[in-house]
């Protein structure tokens, strides 16, 4: 059904003819064109809601880069936005909630949105859909409850979201509350997204590796398993905690098929510890993007070589793409990925994964 399905059979742990790669925040403020249409639409937020514009600015990237799947273009807090908190973008800084839920009552307030009020994601969705005409998979994300809970109670982003962090010490039952109820919400939306086409689905937990490993595993990885052993099976799935590879053994255990890695984790270990249960993706440091083509290059071989030859490897960054990145750079590492798995693939990707074989057994 898709002319390139490479992300999905990795996704999958099937052999892949070559590494499948995308980038998260592929669509953004690095493309000169995204700026300008963002310029025209006037706010992030009025491309965001406009199903057509969402639909361009999704497949900005992919009319450069011969990448191998696309991302919906959105946002992590159209959750809670739903949920009523009133969310802004303004000009040069991150986004703003009108109303934070950060006591009892605020937080015993919120209830699962009605689906409605997120209509504009999922026609997105059946719009993108069209416009890729089968070309590669679309995959749907929302935000972990743990980071919309930080957004939520702050009100706005943080360097440290201490608040967060001393409602996980002083009122535990209520910051599970806040999460159990973002974790209903996120379920429902992951589902519709599905129902509109997405064919993979990735929760971004920007912030879990803010907790110790214990506040971590109740607090964001608890409510990721209640949402991932809801997703419909046949729907692969990503999970990324940014700083958390010291929780690594219990996010292999989180149900999905997929464990996206920032930059600090270890690759190749990762691969040869749990390279049997679950795929990966990641993890370039974005900030090679702002090197050089030789740089980018050899950055490439590197992290496809530590990968190694066993399916279930996605290449990514190892966070979001930053906006001072040079196209020219994200063409060079796509083109580096896909010419490094070939070589590595040779003579046929069953060979190659007959060598994974042995690989794993001798790791
Ligand atoms: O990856 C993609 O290309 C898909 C689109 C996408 C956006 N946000 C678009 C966006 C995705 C997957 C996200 C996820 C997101 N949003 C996360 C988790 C991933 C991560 O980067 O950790 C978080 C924490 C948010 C919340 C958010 N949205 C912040 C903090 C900001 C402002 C700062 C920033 O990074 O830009 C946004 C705005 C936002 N979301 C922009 C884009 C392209 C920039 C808006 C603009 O045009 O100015």
């Amino acid at each position: 059904m898709l002319a390139n399905d490479t992300l999905l059979r990795a996704l999958r742990r099937e052999p892949t003819p070559h590494v499948p790669v995308w980038l998260m925040r592929q669509a953004g403020r690095y493309l000169p064109e995204y700026t300008a249409l963002r310029a025209r639409a006037g706010s992030f937020m009025a491309l965001a809601t406009d199903p057509s514009l969402a639909a361009e600015v999704t497949l900005q990237p992919l009319a450069r880069f011969p990448l191998d799947a696309a991302i919906l273009f959105s946002d992590i807090l159209t959750v809670p936005d739903a949920m009523g908190l009133g969310l802004s973008f303004a000009e040069g800084e991150g986004p703003r909630f009108a109303r934070r839920t950060d006591d009892e009552r605020s937080i015993n307030a919120l209830t699962v949105p009605d689906p409605a009020r997120l209509r504009y994601v999922f026609d997105a969705v059946r719009e993108i859909k069209r416009a890729l005409a089968g070309r590669v998979p679309l995959i749907g994300f929302a935000g972990s409850p743990f980071t919309l809970a930080c957004y939520m109670i702050e009100g706005r982003g943080s360097a440290d979201f201490a608040k967060v962090r001393r409602m996980a010490f002083a009122r535990p039952e209520l910051l599970e509350r806040l999460v159990g109820v973002n974790a209903d919400a996120v379920a429902q939306y992951l589902q519709e997204q599905v129902r509109a086409g997405a064919d993979a689905l990735m929760l971004f937990d920007t912030w879990g590796g803010l907790l110790s490993p214990s506040a971590y595993r109740r607090f964001s990885l608890a409510p990721m398993r209640t949402i991932l052993a809801r997703m419909p099976p046949g729907v692969p799935t990503i999970v990324f905690t940014k700083g958390a590879a010291a929780s690594l053994p219990a996010i292999v255990d989180s149900g999905a098929a997929c464990v996206g890695l920032d930059w600090t984790a270890d690759l190749s270990a990762a691969r040869r510890q749990f390279g049997e249960r679950v795929a990966f993706q990641g993890n370039l440091d974005p900030l090679a993007l702002l090197t050089d083509a030789a740089s980018i290059e050899r950055a490439a071989v590197e992290l496809v070589a530590a990968a190694g030859p066993a399916p279930g490897y996605v290449f990514n960054v190892g966070h979001g793409i930053v906006p001072a990145t040079p196209p020219d750079n994200v063409a060079a590492l796509v083109q580096a990925v896909h010419a490094a798995s070939h070589r590595g693939r040779r003579p046929t990707a069953d060979a190659a994964a007959g060598e994974a074989v042995e690989v794993d057994e001798g790791g």
